[in-house]
């Protein structure tokens, strides 16, 4: 017999099925097993009655334990009251009894927890997280697409830092060093000279001393970047972006949500348009609210969520001082100490999600910065080549998958968000 999926039982109300599954609790009263299953796909309870199986049947079903992999027949029938199925055990086999559980239903740390990330992942809780994020990795494939950009895979080992030397990991090649990317924004700059809109999405690395709620040192990045396109351009894609994919998330993982004790009130409020706060405005707001945030600091975690505790969408600060952002990005022309940047705050705390900004677009200028920044020239010679061949004013963003998982999930830390965390005290599992 074919096994069905639990996520289908629906369609089979009435009919005898096979289940391939895994035990996910296991209750008996001495005359009935309740058992609760996963499948990778749905949950669902399978009751046995001593009196209606085979006494080999009602010896498995003593002998199971959690954990353990079952196939199993049996009839499905519709809970009388709850929208919920239910499969009436007839036959079992268990594939393969699980040893004593490590997890168990009560409390554990963290630390416990994420020591057993390889099984702390079954976790009806850490499932939901991972569909959440699913639905936003395929969200971002399908509006990229919509929106006319070409999947471009830049590469993970690079010679040269993209967001500042502090936090780089260097990796032995061979006679050089290497160092894994930190953003492949560069490398999307050269590809808008080929394919016009573009953008990838992978794994980039920090080595973020960092220990705050926010902070991996390895985390997926999805960068955008538009040729012909102003800072202006950028933050209406990013808006757009944002939109669409809360709406995904809230039309296909409502139940992953309801899992989550994700309150959809505030998600339900993310609607254009967002925010818009230049970062003078910002900081003039952070003073009233009790920051001590000087006028050319960038903006802390704190004052991140401070300052967007005040509103109920995301909020795009603009324009940021020079001085503490990127050496690529493009001055402001009405003043030349701040740059053409936003970065996109989420509400609720959970800050910074997107950075993005416009680009130094002439061969002259960004020869400078390198240079003030003591950047090595050598290395950046390919990136300036973009400046002499057809140079164009163009734009982009970096969205962080996990902060957007973490906010849309209402998660406490960006941990829970990847399978399989990397923090700097974390490299196991
Ligand atoms: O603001 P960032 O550093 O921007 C860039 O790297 C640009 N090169 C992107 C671009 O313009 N193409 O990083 C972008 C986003 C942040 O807004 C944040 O969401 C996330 O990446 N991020 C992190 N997420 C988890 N852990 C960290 N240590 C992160 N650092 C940045
Ligand atoms: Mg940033």
């Amino acid at each position: 017999m074919d096994s069905v999926r639990l996520d289908r039982l629906s369609e089979n109300v009435g009919h005898d099925v096979r289940v391939l599954a895994w035990v996910y609790n296991i209750r008996s009263s001495g005359r009935m097993f309740f058992l609760q299953l996963r499948d990778g796909h749905g949950w669902v309870q399978a009751v046995a009655s001593r009196d209606e199986v085979t006494a080999v049947v009602w010896e498995r079903l003593s002998e199971l334990t959690e954990e353990s992999s079952i196939d199993v027949q049996g009839t499905v029938t519709k809970h009388p009251k709850q929208n919920a199925f239910e499969v009436q055990l007839k036959d079992i086999t268990i594939v393969h009894r699980s040893e004593e559980y490590p997890i168990s239903k009560k409390e554990h740390g963290v630390d416990f927890l994420l020591d057993h990330r390889h099984l702390w992942l079954r976790s009806k809780r850490q499932w939901a997280i991972q569909r959440i994020r699913n639905t936003l990795i395929q969200g971002i494939y399908d509006f990229m697409e919509q929106e006319g950009f070409l999947k471009i895979d830049s590469p993970i080992l690079t010679p040269n830092a993209c967001e500042g030397t502090s936090e780089l990991f260097m990796v032995p090649y061979f006679d050089q060093t290497a160092y894994l990317s930190q953003s492949g924004q560069l490398y999307l700059e050269a590809a808008i000279f080929a394919h016009g809109n573009v953008f990838d999405f992978g794994p980039v690395f920090r080595a973020e001393k960092s220990k705050t709620r926010r902070h991996l040192t390895e985390f997926w990045m999805m960068d955008a970047e538009m040729a012909f396109a102003t800072h202006e351009d950028t933050i209406a894609v990013q808006e757009k972006l944002v939109t669409f994919l809360i709406a995904k998330v809230l039309v296909q993982n409502r139940d992953d949500l309801t899992t989550l004790e994700r309150d959809v009130a505030p998600l339900l409020k993310i609607t254009p348009p967002f925010i818009r706060l230049s970062h003078e405005e910002a900081v003039t707001r952070l003073h009233s609210l009790g920051s001590d945030i000087k006028p050319n600091d960038d903006l802390g975690g704190d004052d991140e969520t401070l300052l967007t505790a005040q509103f109920d969408k995301p909020v795009i600060v603009e324009k940021y001082p020079a001085a503490v952002k990127a050496f690529y990005m493009k001055r402001d022309p009405a003043n030349l100490s701040r740059v053409l940047c936003d970065d996109m705050l989420a509400p609720e705390g959970y800050g910074e999600i997107i950075g993005g900004s416009q680009r130094e677009d002439d061969y002259a200028v960004l020869k400078q910065r390198i240079e003030e920044q003591k950047l090595p020239l050598k290395d950046f010679e390919w990136y300036l080549d973009l400046r002499r061949y057809g140079s164009v004013p163009h734009s982009g963003f970096g969205l962080g998958l996990e902060r957007l998982v973490s906010w849309i999930g209402g998660l406490k830390h960006v941990r829970e968000a990847i399978p399989f965390p990397r923090t700097i005290y974390r490299l196991r599992p």
